[in-house]
This record gives C-alpha cells, structure tokens and sequence, in this order.
C-alpha cells in the first residue's frame, strides 16, 4: 500500500525503499519466526498471523538518508545498503519501545506492536531488532567505525528519550519550567542523532572523507529537530487516518512539546489561558485552539524552517555529488509540509 499523502511525497524515498527492501527483509527473515512476524508486522509487511499485509509501513526516511549519504559521496547506493538496513532497524527497535513508554495504541494506521501482541513481547522484538542491527554493521564492508557511529547515535536517542519521560514530570510554567533550549536539545537527542547517523553512515560504507560524513551528521542533526518539531505539530493537528498516530496523545501524557513551549513563552493574553487550562488538564481541543491562537503553531513551523536553514549550511560545507544533494534537498522541501 503506497503512502497516503496529500503532499507529494518526493519518489526518492520509493527508490530507496525498493533499493533497500531485500537487505532488510533477509537481515528480519533471520529472526526468531515469531519476533520476526511483529518485526515483518511493524514494517507493514504481514497482519498478526503472518498473513500478507494491507498497511503502509514507514516513510523510511533513515535508510534513504543512509542510501543518499553514499551516493552524495560519489558511491553507488548499494554501497549505503548495510547503513540503511541498520538504521531502519534501530529505528523500528525505537518505535516499538517509544509506544510503550508513550502508552500508545495506534502507529502507522494500525495497532502499535504492544497493543496487537503484548508488551513483553514487544520489548522482545525491539531488543531484536537492536541485535540485528548490530551484526548487520558487525561484519564487512561496514565493522568497527561503523558500529562506533551506531552505539553513538544510540547513547544520544536514550539521553533525549530519557528527557522526554523526565520533561513530562516538570511543570508548564514557573522555576522548573522546560527552556527551549532544553526542548531542541532533547529533540536533537531523540530525533536527530539517529538520522545524523544515518546520512554520515551512508557516507562512510561510500568512502567518504571523516569532513563529508561530519557534516551530514550535523545536518541530520539539525534535520531531526526539525522533523520531531513538525512531528509535534502533527500530534495537535494532524489527522490519525493520515499520520496514523493518535491525535492529542502528547498533551494527555504532559508532553513538552515544542509547539506548547513556545505558545507558553508568548506573550499573547492566550498564553495565560492555556496554562490555566493545561493546569487544569482541560478538553484536548480546547488546549490546541489556544495554543494556536497563543501562536504556537506558527512559532513551531518558523523553528523547523531554522533548522532547515542550517542543514543546508552544513550541506554546502563538503563537496557533495550534484544528483543525490538535489534529491536531498527535494526530502528537505517536503519534510516540513509533510502532513504524515
Ligand atoms: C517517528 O518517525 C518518530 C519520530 C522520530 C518523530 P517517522 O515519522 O520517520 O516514522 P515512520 O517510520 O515514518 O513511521
Ligand atoms: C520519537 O518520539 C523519538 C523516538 C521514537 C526515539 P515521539 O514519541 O515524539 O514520536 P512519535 O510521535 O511517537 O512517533
Ligand atoms: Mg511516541
Ligand atoms: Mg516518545
């Protein structure tokens, strides 16, 4: 089933999906049957029973990272296959904890793997899905360097999941408030590190200089904040039949959100409103009116547009292939509009 966008998704995320889609279901076909059937379930392959699937899977903007990164260094796109295979992995693994600890029922038009087979078990194949990744860049042409970038990215993601639990335990307003600065550096944590690991992996299986993958790791970096600030902006006011997530699970479980945070920090007379009412737990659709009206969407999209800003600054910092540094900046335009 393709995508369901009313934005056009660009075709170089269908290019690399089709390039990358025969590594990742052999690495997965490896698996335990039953862990790899709520693997072959989370990336929209089969339905619980191992019958062929009708879902949508991800957008799978990491392995396309990845596949870019190589060829941005000149390399063909199989060559960033193995950095593609493990980020997509690490990935799902992510998604599969995430739901879990965000108490979530919904992912990718479906029920999310806890809710459709238990928690335990899904635990189980998210630390599958971690180990798979691993012996993917374990062996060559990836090996050491390759698995130093991975355990990297993933000290960072747990640091910024970390903070994401920790954050929604603080306060909307007053001493212990969450700062902006705290928010991005979370996001870059969270988001960021993963799809800087993707693009630099990419670019190092392609034999780029330590400078090129440098560089795509910091836009990458500066690239997650941004989608994980659109990715808020779709939690108020996406549509679950698009995004496939829940609708205003963020504000239920006191997420900080970017969009919130800023519509807080306003100083709109609707700011005081809405921590009034967040205070108060109050109707979710009553909350994301205020927040909007405080100016919290519009402040959350001119926050993605500067760290876009910066990840073509760090693009025009290394020499890149012409052909896959347009079909990046192609996925750029379309991540900040994207509406799933
Ligand atoms: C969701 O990522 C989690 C975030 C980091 C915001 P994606 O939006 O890339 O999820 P899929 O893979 O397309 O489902
Ligand atoms: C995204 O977390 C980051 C990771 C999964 C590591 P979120 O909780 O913000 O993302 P969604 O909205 O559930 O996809
Ligand atoms: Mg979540
Ligand atoms: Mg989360």
């Amino acid at each position: 089933m393709a995508l369901t966008s009313a934005v056009a998704v660009p075709e170089v995320l269908e290019r690399c999906r089709a390039l990358v889609r025969p590594a990742l279901r052999d690495a997965v076909g490896r698996l335990h049957p039953w862990v790899g059937e709520m693997a072959a379930y989370s990336f929209g392959w089969c339905e619980v029973g191992g019958s062929p699937a009708v879902a949508p899977g991800g957008k799978g903007v990491r392995q396309a990272l990845a596949v870019l990164g190589a060829e941005a260094a000149g390399a063909p796109g199989r060559d960033g296959v193995p950095a593609a295979v493990a980020v997509e992995l690490v990935h799902t693994f992510s998604l599969l904890h995430d739901d879990i600890m965000d108490g979530d029922a919904a992912r990718r038009r479906r029920p999310t793997v806890w809710k459709a087979y238990g928690t335990g078990p899904a635990v189980l194949a998210g630390d599958a899905l971690f180990a798979l990744a691993v012996e993917t860049l374990a062996v060559p042409p990836a090996g050491p360097g390759a698995l130093r970038l991975l355990s990297a990215a993933l000290g960072d993601l747990v640091c910024g999941q970390a903070d994401d639990l920790l954050f929604a335990g603080r306060p909307w307003t007053g001493r212990r408030r969450v700062r902006p600065e705290e928010y991005r550096a979370m996001a870059e944590h969270k988001t960021g590190a993963l799809l800087g690991c993707a693009a630099a992996l990419g670019a190092l299986l392609g034999g780029a200089p330590p400078a090129t993958a440098a560089a795509l790791d910091r836009a990458g970096r500066h690239l997650g904040v941004a989608f994980q600030v659109v990715d808020d902006v779709l939690g108020i006011w996406g549509d679950p039949a698009v995004t496939g997530k829940p609708v205003h699970s963020d504000l239920r479980e006191r997420k900080k959100t970017f969009p919130v945070l800023a519509a807080l920090d306003s100083p709109s007379p609707a700011a005081g409103r809405l921590a009034e009412l967040l205070e108060a737990d109050g109707e979710p659709g009553a909350v994301a009116a205020l927040i909007d009206q405080a100016g919290g969407r519009a402040a959350a999209l001119a926050e993605a547009r500067r760290h876009l800003t910066a990840v073509d600054a760090a693009l025009l910092d290394v020499p890149l292939a012409a052909g896959p540094a347009e079909e990046l900046r192609s996925l750029l335009d379309f991540l900040p509009r994207r509406d799933l």
